[in-house]
Protein backbone atom coordinates (compact mmCIF):
# COMPACT_ATOMS: atom_id res chain seq x y z
CA UNK A 1 0.00 0.00 0.00
CA UNK A 2 1.03 3.44 -0.38
CA UNK A 3 0.54 6.10 2.01
CA UNK A 4 0.82 10.02 1.25
CA UNK A 5 -0.10 12.90 3.23
CA UNK A 6 -0.29 16.31 1.44
CA UNK A 7 -0.33 19.54 3.41
CA UNK A 8 -1.98 22.92 1.99
CA UNK A 9 -1.52 25.86 4.00
CA UNK A 10 -4.10 27.56 1.03
CA UNK A 11 -6.41 25.14 0.40
CA UNK A 12 -10.07 26.37 1.48
CA UNK A 13 -11.62 24.55 4.63
CA UNK A 14 -15.37 25.01 3.44
CA UNK A 15 -16.92 23.64 0.19
CA UNK A 16 -19.07 27.12 -0.14
CA UNK A 17 -15.42 28.99 -0.81
CA UNK A 18 -15.13 26.38 -4.50
CA UNK A 19 -16.30 27.79 -6.94
CA UNK A 20 -15.34 27.68 -11.06
CA UNK A 21 -11.99 29.32 -10.41
CA UNK A 22 -10.00 26.97 -8.38
CA UNK A 23 -6.71 28.44 -7.93
CA UNK A 24 -8.82 31.74 -6.03
CA UNK A 25 -9.81 28.62 -3.81
CA UNK A 26 -6.34 28.73 -1.98
CA UNK A 27 -5.07 26.54 -5.19
CA UNK A 28 -7.51 23.66 -4.95
CA UNK A 29 -6.08 22.87 -8.49
CA UNK A 30 -3.27 22.08 -7.10
CA UNK A 31 -5.04 19.64 -4.66
CA UNK A 32 -6.81 18.58 -7.54
CA UNK A 33 -4.03 17.20 -9.52
CA UNK A 34 -2.58 15.91 -6.28
CA UNK A 35 -5.49 13.67 -5.82
CA UNK A 36 -5.43 12.70 -9.97
CA UNK A 37 -1.89 11.86 -9.79
CA UNK A 38 -1.97 9.84 -6.57
CA UNK A 39 -5.17 7.61 -7.68
CA UNK A 40 -4.53 7.13 -11.90
CA UNK A 41 -2.08 6.45 -14.18
CA UNK A 42 -3.07 6.24 -18.12
CA UNK A 43 -6.09 4.54 -18.38
CA UNK A 44 -6.23 2.63 -15.07
CA UNK A 45 -6.37 3.47 -11.60
CA UNK A 46 -4.19 2.70 -8.15
CA UNK A 47 -6.60 0.81 -5.69
CA UNK A 48 -3.38 0.95 -3.33
CA UNK A 49 -3.58 4.89 -2.10
CA UNK A 50 -4.28 5.94 1.06
CA UNK A 51 -4.49 9.91 1.04
CA UNK A 52 -4.15 12.27 4.13
CA UNK A 53 -5.37 16.04 3.03
CA UNK A 54 -4.82 18.57 5.40
CA UNK A 55 -6.18 22.17 4.69
CA UNK A 56 -4.99 25.19 6.61
CA UNK A 57 -7.01 27.83 4.62
CA UNK A 58 -9.76 30.08 5.41
CA UNK A 59 -12.63 30.26 7.12
CA UNK A 60 -12.45 27.07 9.06
CA UNK A 61 -9.10 25.58 9.53
CA UNK A 62 -7.26 22.80 9.80
CA UNK A 63 -9.80 20.29 7.60
CA UNK A 64 -8.65 16.75 7.38
CA UNK A 65 -10.04 15.14 4.49
CA UNK A 66 -8.64 11.22 4.30
CA UNK A 67 -9.44 8.87 0.88
CA UNK A 68 -9.21 5.26 2.01
CA UNK A 69 -7.52 2.87 -0.75
CA UNK A 70 -10.93 1.63 -3.07
CA UNK A 71 -11.28 0.41 -6.39
CA UNK A 72 -12.37 2.81 -8.74
CA UNK A 73 -14.50 2.06 -11.45
CA UNK A 74 -13.37 2.91 -14.76
CA UNK A 75 -16.56 2.60 -17.41
CA UNK A 76 -14.47 2.57 -20.46
CA UNK A 77 -10.74 1.65 -20.13
CA UNK A 78 -10.51 4.32 -23.75
CA UNK A 79 -12.92 6.68 -21.75
CA UNK A 80 -10.81 8.22 -18.82
CA UNK A 81 -10.90 12.14 -18.75
CA UNK A 82 -10.65 13.03 -15.16
CA UNK A 83 -11.36 16.42 -14.91
CA UNK A 84 -9.52 18.62 -11.97
CA UNK A 85 -12.90 20.01 -11.79
CA UNK A 86 -15.22 16.98 -11.38
CA UNK A 87 -12.38 16.44 -8.49
CA UNK A 88 -12.97 19.56 -7.03
CA UNK A 89 -17.36 18.93 -7.04
CA UNK A 90 -15.88 15.86 -4.64
CA UNK A 91 -13.95 17.86 -2.58
CA UNK A 92 -16.69 20.41 -2.32
CA UNK A 93 -19.22 17.40 -0.94
CA UNK A 94 -16.84 16.28 1.55
CA UNK A 95 -16.17 19.99 2.95
CA UNK A 96 -19.57 20.50 3.06
CA UNK A 97 -20.40 17.55 4.82
CA UNK A 98 -18.05 18.58 7.51
CA UNK A 99 -19.71 18.17 11.03
CA UNK A 100 -18.17 19.64 14.46
CA UNK A 101 -16.30 17.45 16.47
CA UNK A 102 -17.00 14.28 14.59
CA UNK A 103 -15.37 11.87 11.29
CA UNK A 104 -17.85 11.58 8.86
CA UNK A 105 -17.43 9.22 5.84
CA UNK A 106 -19.42 11.97 3.82
CA UNK A 107 -18.46 9.69 0.64
CA UNK A 108 -17.82 6.14 0.34
CA UNK A 109 -13.95 6.32 1.28
CA UNK A 110 -14.25 9.74 1.58
CA UNK A 111 -13.86 11.12 5.54
CA UNK A 112 -13.90 14.79 6.87
CA UNK A 113 -12.71 15.91 10.28
CA UNK A 114 -10.95 18.67 12.11
CA UNK A 115 -7.54 17.73 12.46
CA UNK A 116 -4.06 19.45 11.36
CA UNK A 117 -1.10 18.26 10.25
CA UNK A 118 0.55 17.32 13.62
CA UNK A 119 -2.42 15.77 14.59
CA UNK A 120 -2.46 13.42 11.45
CA UNK A 121 1.08 12.42 12.01
CA UNK A 122 0.41 11.14 15.27
CA UNK A 123 -2.75 9.24 14.27
CA UNK A 124 -0.46 7.96 11.68
CA UNK A 125 2.41 7.37 13.47
CA UNK A 126 5.21 9.71 13.68
CA UNK A 127 7.57 6.96 12.93
CA UNK A 128 6.35 5.86 9.76
CA UNK A 129 6.49 9.79 8.11
CA UNK A 130 9.12 10.22 5.97
CA UNK A 131 9.66 14.12 4.73
CA UNK A 132 9.82 14.69 1.61
CA UNK A 133 12.76 16.88 1.30
CA UNK A 134 15.31 18.41 -1.15
CA UNK A 135 18.40 18.55 1.51
CA UNK A 136 17.08 15.00 2.38
CA UNK A 137 19.27 11.56 2.19
CA UNK A 138 19.07 10.38 -1.37
CA UNK A 139 15.71 8.67 -2.22
CA UNK A 140 17.95 6.02 -4.28
CA UNK A 141 20.68 5.27 -1.58
CA UNK A 142 17.95 4.17 0.37
CA UNK A 143 16.66 -0.06 0.57
CA UNK A 144 13.92 -0.45 2.17
CA UNK A 145 10.64 2.04 2.13
CA UNK A 146 8.06 0.12 3.13
CA UNK A 147 5.52 0.76 5.53
CA UNK A 148 6.30 4.35 5.25
CA UNK A 149 3.79 7.52 4.75
CA UNK A 150 5.24 10.51 2.58
CA UNK A 151 4.60 13.85 3.59
CA UNK A 152 4.54 16.45 0.90
CA UNK A 153 4.17 20.10 1.12
CA UNK A 154 2.56 22.74 -0.94
CA UNK A 155 3.66 25.41 -3.29
CA UNK A 156 5.23 27.42 0.10
CA UNK A 157 6.44 24.50 1.70
CA UNK A 158 5.27 24.36 5.70
CA UNK A 159 4.99 27.19 7.98
CA UNK A 160 7.64 28.13 9.93
CA UNK A 161 6.01 26.75 13.23
CA UNK A 162 5.51 23.66 11.57
CA UNK A 163 9.16 23.27 10.19
CA UNK A 164 10.17 23.77 13.63
CA UNK A 165 7.76 20.85 14.76
CA UNK A 166 8.83 18.85 12.15
CA UNK A 167 12.69 19.11 12.89
CA UNK A 168 11.98 18.72 16.81
CA UNK A 169 10.59 15.40 15.88
CA UNK A 170 12.89 13.62 14.45
CA UNK A 171 11.16 13.13 10.90
CA UNK A 172 12.95 11.46 8.23
CA UNK A 173 13.71 13.56 5.26
CA UNK A 174 14.07 12.30 1.91
CA UNK A 175 15.35 14.01 -1.63
CA UNK A 176 15.14 13.48 -4.86
CA UNK A 177 17.67 15.16 -6.12
CA UNK A 178 18.93 19.19 -5.92
CA UNK A 179 15.92 20.67 -7.66
CA UNK A 180 13.07 21.83 -6.09
CA UNK A 181 9.92 20.16 -7.63
CA UNK A 182 6.37 21.45 -7.37
CA UNK A 183 4.45 18.78 -5.36
CA UNK A 184 2.64 17.33 -7.75
CA UNK A 185 5.96 16.51 -9.42
CA UNK A 186 7.36 15.45 -6.46
CA UNK A 187 4.48 13.22 -6.31
CA UNK A 188 4.79 11.65 -9.77
CA UNK A 189 8.70 11.01 -9.41
CA UNK A 190 7.78 9.47 -6.25
CA UNK A 191 4.93 7.18 -7.66
CA UNK A 192 7.48 6.15 -10.23
CA UNK A 193 10.22 5.19 -8.08
CA UNK A 194 7.75 3.19 -6.09
CA UNK A 195 6.72 1.73 -9.00
CA UNK A 196 10.42 0.65 -10.48
CA UNK A 197 11.04 -0.22 -7.25
CA UNK A 198 7.96 -3.06 -7.20
CA UNK A 199 8.43 -4.15 -10.64
CA UNK A 200 12.27 -5.18 -9.07
CA UNK A 201 11.25 -6.88 -5.98
C1 LIG B 1 7.07 23.55 -4.47
S1 LIG B 1 7.87 22.65 -3.20
C2 LIG B 1 7.86 23.82 -1.86
C3 LIG B 1 8.61 25.07 -2.15
C4 LIG B 1 8.69 25.98 -0.94
N1 LIG B 1 8.97 27.32 -1.38
C5 LIG B 1 9.78 25.54 0.03
O1 LIG B 1 10.84 26.14 0.03
O2 LIG B 1 9.59 24.57 0.79
C6 LIG B 1 6.62 21.54 -2.70
C7 LIG B 1 7.07 20.32 -1.93
O3 LIG B 1 7.67 19.40 -2.82
C8 LIG B 1 8.63 18.61 -2.12
N2 LIG B 1 9.89 18.69 -2.89
C9 LIG B 1 10.23 19.61 -3.84
N3 LIG B 1 11.42 19.34 -4.36
C10 LIG B 1 11.88 18.22 -3.76
C11 LIG B 1 13.07 17.42 -3.87
N4 LIG B 1 14.06 17.73 -4.71
N5 LIG B 1 13.17 16.31 -3.09
C12 LIG B 1 12.18 15.98 -2.22
N6 LIG B 1 11.06 16.69 -2.07
C13 LIG B 1 10.88 17.79 -2.82
C14 LIG B 1 8.72 19.14 -0.70
O4 LIG B 1 7.93 18.33 0.16
C15 LIG B 1 8.10 20.53 -0.83
O5 LIG B 1 7.48 20.95 0.37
Amino acid sequence: MREFIFYSGSAVTSGKMIGNDLMVAGRMDIVCNFIINSFFVSHNSRDDVRLHLIFNGTPDHPKYIEIAPHKIAIPSANNIDVAAKDVAGVLKKVLDGYVKDKRIEVLPNFFVEKKGLREVIEKVGIERVVLLDKKGEGIRDIEGLDNVVFLIGDQDGFPKYEEKWLKKAGIRRVSLGKKMYLAVQTLVILQNELDVREARD
